[in-house]
């Protein structure tokens, strides 16, 4: 059922699951072997629009909605989890902030390179001490006539390596605490932007997170993005958006190892008949599919929320929880519905185990996405 879809939504992820079946369905194995970044994909998602999704068409982008979007990540999601989330991590945590706080010169130099696919973009505000409690940054900037000059260390940096554009927090103010943080645009060949690690992680692998080091990066103050003393809020209405693309992130890997159970359930012969005919197999593929959907729906929420403008922390920070835990489930359960092979390498599902867990932990973890959702509904935020 499509709930409601306009024409131009339902288009949207038609191409981006034809796209997926395509050229993702192997490629994202390859992808997951060698950890290599799939600069080749990347640019396809590039021509085909993708990477400038909602961004309006006087900046080149596609100028679709937000549901598109999180329809276009879940998409490319179900075939493969790093490109959705190189894909996320550029179109709602650098382009977003730009689209809605930048200033009119700010939108025109950085947006049409970047919804064009020929500049990919990252966003910066954790650091090694400061992951859940991302007011606790300690990276500086001190003004120096037309210039801000940033020192300090960035961590798990989707993008970070292969971005040219960059969001990046930090302190103008630290005796302010969270109101003295300020939101820069950097252009990452600017000397003193340095890539120091390239994390080795679980899944995800051709997503690369790296650790950055700011040593006398030299910023122009006109790449002040919003006001002096905004970073803060700017991270975290950007993260309201975020928190959607990472949700519907979830609901492809959920519906990956969903149909992969499917599959197998219906030729798996145990006992003289499919493992499909058992209700132990039967109700784990109920579940599965009713978390999936009610994900979905939430996701979609949050999305139409964002698209008009409104406030949506508490409905994106539970499409997230609910969506992310949906998929460790769902991935869980695949992985015990192939039983042995479900732990080899012949069979997807492995990986969507490991993709799965980061949705659990990055644009805020659970436990932060709770504290969100606890404060709106007892009316503490
Ligand atoms: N929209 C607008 N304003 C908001 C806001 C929102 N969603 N959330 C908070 N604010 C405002 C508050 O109104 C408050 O404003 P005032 O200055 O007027 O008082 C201010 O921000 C501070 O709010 P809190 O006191 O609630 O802030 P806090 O320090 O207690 O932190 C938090 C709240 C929700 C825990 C926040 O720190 C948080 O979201 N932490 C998780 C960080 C996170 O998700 N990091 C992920 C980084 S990106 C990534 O993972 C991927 C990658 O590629 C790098």
């Amino acid at each position: 059922m499509d709930l409601d879809l306009t024409e131009q939504q339902r288009a949207a992820r038609d191409t981006a699951r034809r796209f997926a079946r395509e050229k993702l369905a192997s490629s994202g194995v390859e992808t997951d072997r060698t950890h290599r970044f799939p600069t080749e994909i990347v640019a396809d998602l590039g021509r085909l629009g993708m990477l400038g999704i909602f961004i309006p068409e006087r900046y080149s982008g596609a100028g679709l909605d937000h549901v598109s979007y999180a329809l276009t990540v879940e998409e490319i999601a179900v075939e493969c989890a790093a490109t959705a989330t190189i894909l996320s991590a550029h179109s709602s945590l650098a382009e977003w902030p730009l689209l809605g706080a930048g200033t009119e010169r700010q939108k025109e130099s950085f947006l049409p390179a970047m919804a064009r696919g020929e500049k990919l973009g990252c966003f910066a505000l954790t650091e090694p001490q400061a992951g859940s409690d991302a007011a606790a940054l300690k990276t500086r900037a001190l003004r120096d006539g037309d210039y801000y000059v940033l020192n300090g260390t960035k961590n798990f940096i989707t993008n970070g390596p292969q971005a040219s554009v960059a969001i990046v927090f930090a302190a103008t103010d630290v005796a302010q605490g969270h109101r003295g943080l300020s939101a820069f645009v950097v252009d990452t060949s600017t000397p003193g932007w340095q890539v120091t690690r390239i994390e080795e992680k679980m899944g995800i692998h051709g997503a690369h997170s790296a650790q950055l080091s700011f040593v006398d990066l030299r910023v122009p103050r006109e790449n002040l993005l919003g006001e002096e003393g905004q970073g803060f809020k700017i991270a975290m209405q950007t993260l309201d958006g975020g928190r959607i693309g990472i949700a519907a992130q979830a609901v492809g890997i959920g519906r990956a190892a969903l149909e992969a159970s499917l599959k197998y359930a219906g030729e798996r012969q145990a006992f003289g008949a499919p493992i499909a005919k058992y209700q132990a197999i039967q109700w784990k593929l109920a579940d599965m599919s009713v978390e999936i959907d009610a994900a979905r729906l939430l996701v979609l929420r949050a999305a139409r929320l964002k698209e008009a403008g409104e406030r949506c922390t508490m409905q994106s920070s539970m499409a997230k929880l609910f969506a992310s835990e949906a998929a460790m489930r769902a991935a869980l359960e695949a992985v015990q519905i192939h039983g042995g092979y479900g732990y080899t390498r012949e069979f997807k599902v492995e990986r969507y185990f490991r993709d799965a867990k980061i949705t659990e932990l990055y644009e805020g973890t659970s436990e932060i996405q709770r504290l969100v959702i606890a404060s709106n509904v007892l009316g503490t935020r």
